[in-house]
């Protein structure tokens, strides 16, 4: 029996080391990794250079504790300040905690304006996390059953509907912030148009209040730009970083700017790990890399041809009900649950994964190859063919 507790339904296999954009299991058998451990692998698996440059990280200092000025956590802080025009970082270790920080600094920005019961707007099939506030936030009954009290504050409303925030705006004096995912991961790969996100910025500038988007999956580079809303031309007021952030070592962020800047003080937010050198090195070597190597081009092209590809390959089937995403963040939903694919595809070699019952995910390494994008394909499209059509 095992002595790990009973939290996942885990697939029968088990990996031992990868290269690039493969895994290899105990048998010495081979797949080909379309997921990055869940958007987590942006470099893919032992990269030479981010492999040395932890290497030589380890054997500097791993941790120290943040009473201490901590050097590689202010050069992660100014790279991601530089790229996304942020103006300050909190480091921690995951998506949840990111979202933490950023609810309770929401929550403060409210009290200091003498709001007692601060609210954040929260969108319908939202994921942001299981930590008690961040499961409460999550639009999915799944995640918060069993939880119950959840953490108040939140009101929700449908994904990409401005009317509903609009109606919000006008009923509730207490809202503080809208916290959002401009592409919805877990709830399926769901995109907001990019006219709400500039139409959402001006209805928080003329409400004083916050825009947070929850760039956890959709972040670092996966899009084809470095965070995805850089495609709408508008700056948040907080953005939450993980996954992708260290490429496989685990490190989150919440960055902050405009009036979401210098709300914390000293005693108002911490963590043990938070940011920690080697944690902020893996993050300086992703951002580093990325730019070397050209992969948010990369990304972006390649996320064309795979869904070129998938639309050529699916195009006229019964049961597809729409190919969609952006970058290497792609999703394609079948009109029935499809969570056995998975099992399939792994049979045949490769990693993916199914989100919101019926949306086949797909999100490869930055670095996958054009050549194995075409092997992904031609495994994964006969798959599904076959199930939609056996
Ligand atoms: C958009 C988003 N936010 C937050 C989280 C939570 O991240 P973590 O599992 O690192 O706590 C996730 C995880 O899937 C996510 O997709």
């Amino acid at each position: 029996m095992s002595h790990v507790m009973n939290t996942y339904a885990r697939l029968p296999v088990s990996f031992v080391r990868g290269e690039g954009a493969w895994l290899w299991d105990t048998e010495g058998r081979r797949y080909l990794d379309a997921l990055s451990g869940i958007a987590v692998n942006t470099l893919g698996h032992a990269h030479p250079r981010f492999t040395a440059a932890l290497n030589g990280q380890i054997g500097k200092l791993i941790h120290c504790s943040n009473i201490y000025e901590v050097r590689e956590q202010e050069l992660l802080a100014d790279k991601l300040c530089g790229l996304s025009g942020m103006q300050e970082a909190f480091f921690c270790n995951s998506g949840c905690e990111a979202n933490e920080a950023a609810i309770k600094l929401a929550r403060m920005v409210g009290h200091k304006q003498e709001i007692e019961s601060p609210a954040i707007i929260v969108m319908e099939k939202a994921f942001h996390g299981r930590t008690l506030a961040t499961l409460s936030a999550t639009g999915n009954r799944k995640v918060q059953a069993g939880f119950e009290p959840l953490v108040g504050g939140f009101v929700r409303v449908p994904y990409n509907d401005l009317e509903a925030i609009r109606h919000v705006a006008r009923h509730n004096s207490n809202v503080v912030a809208v916290l959002v995912e401009p592409i919805q991961g877990e709830g399926g790969i769901r995109t907001l148009d990019i006219d709400y996100l500039q139409q959402l910025r001006q209805i928080c500038d003329e409400h004083n209040w916050l825009l947070m988007l929850d760039e956890v999956q959709c972040g670092m580079g996966r899009t084809g730009k470095w965070f995805a809303f850089q495609h709408t031309g508008i700056q948040p007021d907080v953005m939450t970083l993980a996954k992708g952030l260290g490429s496989g070592v685990p490190i989150g962020a919440c960055l902050v700017a405009g009036k979401a800047a210098g709300v914390f003080q000293p005693g108002n937010h911490g963590s043990t790990f938070g940011g920690n050198p080697l944690a902020c090195v893996a993050g300086l070597a992703t951002l580093n890399i990325i730019e070397q190597d050209k992969l948010l081009a990369h990304a972006e092209s390649l996320g064309h041809f795979i869904r070129q590809g998938l639309t050529g390959a699916l195009q006229g089937v019964n049961g597809i009900r729409e190919i969609r995403g952006q970058g290497l963040i792609i999703g394609i939903e079948l009109d029935k649950p499809c969570g056995d694919l998975v099992k399939l595809a792994l049979a045949k070699g490769l990693l993916t994964n199914v989100t919101a019952e019926n949306v086949i995910r797909l999100l490869p390494p930055l670095v996958m190859s054009n050549d194995e994008a075409q092997q992904m394909l031609d495994i994964l499209c006969p798959l599904i063919k076959e199930f939609l059509q056996p």
